[in-house]
């Protein structure tokens, strides 16, 4: 890897989806260069980055780039309890979208639509900001289907939420309750 970087094939290291214990691994086996960054899930619905991986990331100065970090759409306030993904649409799996789970997820997108209106933004611009809120370390990698979706996701940036929306979302976001050993 330290290979590509000397001989201008890439520019820096990343890892990907790595616990700690083998970001260590792999960071001692450099010698010259240092990972710069780290490829998380992690999003308001999922947040065990936040455990580990991210104070890692902010004691060694690694950037986390988030991915997810609208939950697959989950939190941009299109699916509802009664428009879930349909079978053929990969999603219909993931547990998140699961019926029993979503009626949790739910309670909180609703929350997120409130805020949206509030701030003049789209939820999925909210649940961006808050992810850039709770480390300087984040970067969200938001995925777009259309142009329409680059620009909303871009509107996430150049604005905050105030203090206690972000604790306020904070504090919802533990009561999601997801179940992901759930049959289908
Ligand atoms: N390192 C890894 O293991 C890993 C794993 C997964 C993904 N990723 C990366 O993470 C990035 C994004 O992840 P992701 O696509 O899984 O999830 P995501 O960014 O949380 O969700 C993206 C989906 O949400 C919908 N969407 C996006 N912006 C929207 C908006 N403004 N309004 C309404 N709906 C919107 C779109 O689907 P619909 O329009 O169909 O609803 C889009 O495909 C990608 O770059 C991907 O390569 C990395």
């Amino acid at each position: 890897m330290e290979k590509l970087v000397k001989l201008d094939k890439v520019r820096y290291l990343g890892l990907s989806d790595f616990p700690t214990e083998l970001v260590d691994s792999f960071r001692a086996c450099l010698a010259s260069e240092d990972v710069a960054v780290l490829q998380i899930r992690y999003n308001l619905l999922e947040r065990w980055a936040e455990r580990e991986l991210i104070p890692y990331a902010e004691a060694h100065d690694i950037a986390v780039m988030a991915w997810s970090p609208i939950a697959k759409g989950a939190l941009t306030g299109k699916y509802t309890p009664e428009n879930l993904p349909q079978f053929q649409d990969v999603r219909s799996s993931d547990p998140i979208f699961h019926p029993e789970n979503f009626s949790s997820v739910w309670e909180l997108v609703k929350v997120l639509k409130e805020l949206a209106e509030k701030y003049g933004k789209t939820p999925a611009q909210v649940a961006l900001n808050w992810l850039m809120m709770s480390s300087p370390s984040v970067i969200p990698i938001p995925g777009a289907k259309n142009p329409q979706q680059v620009e909303d996701n871009a509107g996430a940036v150049g604005w905050r939420l105030s203090w206690e929306d972000w604790r306020m979302l904070e504090e919802l976001s533990r009561k999601v309750l997801i179940t992901y050993s759930i049959r289908y």
